[in-house]
């Protein structure tokens, strides 16, 4: 029995490896329950007893020596595999850049006008895009049944009690004036939703830019160089704007604002459709009923609102032709706005 051990541990000692199955050779030829180590074992039991002692320790002491084999084998192989797995690894080359995404020109827009307004004092307050009736229309002053209802054409989420996506930002005015006392100067951005056909100009789904000013002795003086302000901040200093009278139901008097078209400078061109004006935003007094509606006292304080649509002004801005590719996400349209000149 002695020569047997003696030649196993002379196999384990010569043992090389080169790869994974051999080292799963070697372990079923030594260590399994069916190896050579365990076929010892076996003998062991038929070795008389004054035998016992100094073969035992022999056995125990190849086990060892065959696990600690089996060991040094495995790290090695898995160092040669680690170098391996990299053969063409090389630390001098430059790395590869970082892909970092570019803000959506929506966003750029967006930002740009929030930057402008809260210049002057306004604070930015968001409602929810699933709106009540109250919000939407009615503290608006859109009677029921009213053909001014229809001009927005609506996405309703239940009807009776009338729970609908809200058709624009004027809603989130009667949210602010129902919980904060005047002055109030808020600009609300936000997603609005029309049922209407998708086209190049239109969207089931846009933008809006509300604004709200409410103090004592609010006139269209104040009205008016606000949105002076925003043109020339927006479109450039030789940027005009001019007012046409135009119907809101939450307004009186209400307007309409057009931009002098900074494309052709006014000569005229297809954006202006050869007027060299651009309608911006609608806007307006707030109608002392919708002061009251919201429990503020209309012969205390007055105010004017405006909303614009961000789609619209950066068309207006990236000379965008489809609105439609507002929202496609092909980065290929996507990667063209870095920064707003
Ligand atoms: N809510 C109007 C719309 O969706 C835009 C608007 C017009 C907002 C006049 C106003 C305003 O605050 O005074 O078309």
């Amino acid at each position: 029995m002695i020569d047997k051990i003696k030649d196993i541990t002379a196999q384990v000692e010569a043992s090389i490896i080169a790869n994974k199955q051999q080292l799963e050779d070697f372990r079923l030829a030594f260590l399994s329950k069916k190896g050579l180590i365990s076929s010892l074992f076996e003998d062991f039991k038929t070795v008389a007893n004054d035998q016992k002692k100094a073969l035992g320790a022999e056995i125990n002491r190849l086990k060892q020596l065959a696990e600690a084999k089996f060991e040094e084998l495995q790290s090695k192989l898995e160092v040669a595999s680690a170098d391996e797995a990299d053969p063409l690894l090389d630390l001098s080359l430059p790395p590869i850049p970082h892909q970092t995404g570019t803000r959506h020109p929506l966003s750029i827009i967006r930002n740009r006008i929030e930057e402008i307004f809260t210049r002057i004092g306004f604070t930015i307050a968001e409602g929810p895009e699933i709106e009540d009736d109250w919000h939407n229309f009615s503290a608006l002053n859109f009677p029921e049944n009213h053909p001014a209802r229809e001009m927005q054409d609506t996405f309703f989420v239940m009807r009776d009690p009338d729970i609908a996506l809200r058709t624009h930002t004027s809603s989130v005015q009667v949210r602010v004036m129902e919980k904060q006392k005047p002055p109030i100067r808020l600009l609300s951005p936000g997603r609005v939703y029309r049922n209407e056909a998708i086209t190049a100009r239109a969207h089931c789904f846009f933008h809006q830019i509300e604004g709200l000013y409410i103090n004592e002795k609010v006139s269209v003086v104040d009205l008016k160089q606000t949105l002076l302000y925003f043109a020339k901040e927006m479109f450039g200093k030789d940027a005009k704007i001019r007012m046409r009278p135009s119907f809101f139901p939450f307004t009186e008097p209400s307007v309409e604002v057009d931009v002098s078209c900074e494309i052709c400078k006014g000569k005229g061109c297809n954006v202006c459709k050869h007027s060299g004006w651009v309608e911006i935003m609608g806007a307006g007094m707030v109608d002392p009923s919708v002061l009251e509606n919201c429990n503020i006292d209309s012969k205390k304080y007055t105010g004017f609102a405006f909303g614009m649509g961000v789609e619209r002004i950066t068309m207006l801005k990236y000379n965008i032709k489809d609105l439609r590719l507002f929202s496609e996400n092909d980065v290929r349209f996507l990667r063209q706005f870095h920064t707003l000149s």
